[in-house]
């Protein structure tokens, strides 16, 4: 699989701001995920050289091939970060043109863009036009069932230079609820004329089997379903579905030791606790682990948890 093919033909994991930083986009790799994205950057950061908004661009070589996806409103701010991004080993960059918070719809970014076509096409063409990386962008069905996206959109895009789009299948208005809609998806990806990657609640390979039976579907992306179940790439691929003995204290060691040498120390632990709660789900004991989990301190405290929640499911190993 070529750089790209692996994001638009295989099994990605979405980008998702405060969760997919660079730790948890390895160990979904390592369990079978082949297409990976940075969470959002901001384009006007990125532009400006602000050292918050760089912190994100960081990576481990095992992600490569990864994906940088850029948000904003300013065609100029797309080229300038694309200028510096091409020069960093992202295979791809992709374009946010789905968040539906209201702060950044207030900026004209994000899910704004599905409202102002014109824009968006401006967008893309100006990212295409500062990279020889592909270009790809990340929609939603609309932003309303009253306002959906046109039928041919995926055309329009490519005509603007978009190699690939991720289609959310979803509208702005749906926010993150609601169950996924495939014939929106399909009514987008039936015509395009470049690949297609479908995105909404993906948790088990039978939703996957569903998303990729829609035509024109290329590859699929996985989001929530992938938060404390980094294992459904696995599934997805015909292997093992649930962890087997001792496969959540390693993933969740695993983890640790990689938020640890990429945060200072307390900051990651706000994170860790937001990946602890969805590991320590769906077994008897799993709530009093939970109450525990919001309040880890230490790397021991993790590794407390995660030996117990083995305890709980397998027995003492
Ligand atoms: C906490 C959270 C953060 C997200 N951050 C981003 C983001 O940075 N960029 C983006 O394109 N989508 C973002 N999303 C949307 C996801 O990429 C994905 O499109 C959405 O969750 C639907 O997929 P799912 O039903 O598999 O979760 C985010 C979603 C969640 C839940």
């Amino acid at each position: 699989m070529s750089d790209i093919t692996c994001y638009t033909h295989g099994l990605a994991l979405a980008p998702m701001a405060g969760y997919t930083g660079s730790p948890f986009r390895v160990v979904c790799r390592t369990l079978g995920a082949t297409g990976l994205v940075t969470e959002m950057v901001t384009a006007a950061g990125i532009s400006r050289r602000s050292v918050k908004s760089i912190r994100y661009l960081r990576y481990l070589p095992e992600e490569k091939p990864l994906g940088v996806q850029l948000f904003g409103a300013k065609p100029a701010d797309f080229s300038r970060s694309a200028e510096l991004v091409s020069t960093l080993g992202f295979s791809f960059i992709d374009i946010n043109a789905g968040c539906p918070v209201k702060k950044v719809l207030s900026s004209g970014s994000g899910a704004a863009l599905l409202r102002d076509l014109p824009r968006l096409f401006e967008v893309v063409r100006a990212t295409v036009a500062a990279t020889s990386l592909p270009v790809t962008v990340k929609i939603r069905l609309g932003f309303s069932p009253d306002e959906p996206l046109p039928e041919g959109m995926c055309g329009l895009l490519c005509a603007a230079g978009a190699s690939a789009v991720t289609i959310h299948g979803r509208y702005r208005s749906d926010m993150f609820g609601g169950a996924v809609n495939p014939e929106g998806i399909e009514r987008l990806s039936r015509n395009s004329p470049v690949p297609v990657v479908a995105n909404g609640d993906v948790k088990s390979p039978a939703d996957g089997e569903r998303l990729l039976s829609l035509e024109g579907v290329t590859g699929l992306m996985v989001g929530r379903g992938a938060l404390g179940n980094p294992w459904i790439f696995r599934a997805l691929s015909g292997g093992p579905p649930k962890p087997g003995p001792g496969e959540i204290r390693q993933v969740i060691a695993r983890q640790l030791e990689l938020m640890l040498a990429e945060c200072p120390q307390p900051g990651m632990f706000n994170a860790m606790r937001g990946h602890l709660v969805h590991y320590l789900k769906g077994f008897p004991g799993a709530a009093c682990l939970r109450d525990r989990a919001v309040r880890v301190a230490t790397p021991r405290d993790v590794l407390e948890l995660a030996d117990e929640a083995e305890e709980l499911i397998w027995g003492a190993l």
